[in-house]
């Protein structure tokens, strides 16, 4: 039994070693509202994302933004094939190759009111992750408000990849669900990263237990 007792000890500091995990900082994407300029640690992957809060910028609705669940500032991306679309990125340490990670986020479609004609513009869109500049899985689409004067709402996103190597560049890029031609806007938010708990654990249970039935007979 003793041997068991100190089996289990040892399985429980392994696991407990083991979790420092990667994680995206600041997340919660909190920064200057400002047009062209994502909030650090974040960078510009492609064309030029905006740090926006309620009333923009590009808000030319008469309605602010509803915040996401983390509240402060959000991101905005505009574009219509991955080509032509606005992307944020950010390069992360840590992670165990062939692991399986989770990344939630927090989307929304804010469409868009032409400034001078006043049109309600923007297509359904979505978010694409890119890891070291590969499409990994793709958020589910969302439609823009009826109108204009509609609250936008925000929604759940997950996508899970294999970790390819230990240091991975992560990219959130904007597609219009019609691909080239006309723009979605879309926001993001609250971004994290989870290891999905592999079944590893599980199976060293089993035999430990495996062992302490031996013992016992
Ligand atoms: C992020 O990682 C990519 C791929 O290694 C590299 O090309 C890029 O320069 C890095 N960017 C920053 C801001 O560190």
């Amino acid at each position: 039994m003793r041997f068991v007792q100190t089996s289990i000890a040892i399985a429980l500091l392994a696991s407990s070693a083991a979790s420092a995990q990667p994680d995206f900082a600041n997340g919660d994407l909190t920064g200057t509202v400002s047009s062209s300029v994502v909030p650090a640690p974040w960078f510009l992957w492609q064309k030029t994302p905006d740090t926006c809060d309620p009333f923009g910028p590009f808000n030319n609705t008469p309605t602010p933004w509803t915040l996401s669940p983390n509240g402060g500032t959000f991101v905005r991306t505009g574009g219509d094939s991955g080509v032509n679309s606005e992307a944020l990125a950010q390069n992360l340490t840590g992670f165990t190759p062939g692991q399986l990670y989770t990344i939630e986020f927090s989307q929304t479609n804010l469409g868009f009111e032409h400034p001078s004609t006043g049109d309600w513009l923007g297509m359904d869109g979505f978010y694409d992750v890119l890891v070291d500049g590969v499409v990994v899985g793709s958020s589910s689409v969302l439609s823009k408000p009826a109108i204009n004067t509609d609250a936008i709402s925000w929604s759940a996103a997950s996508v899970s990849f294999s970790a390819p190597a230990a240091d991975l560049e992560i990219a959130f890029r904007v597609e219009s669900a019609l691909g080239t031609g006309l723009a979605a806007y879309m926001g993001i938010d609250g971004v994290r990263m989870r290891p999905v708990p592999a079944p590893a654990g599980a199976v060293l249970l089993g035999v430990v237990g495996l062992v302490a039935m031996r013992r016992h007979r």
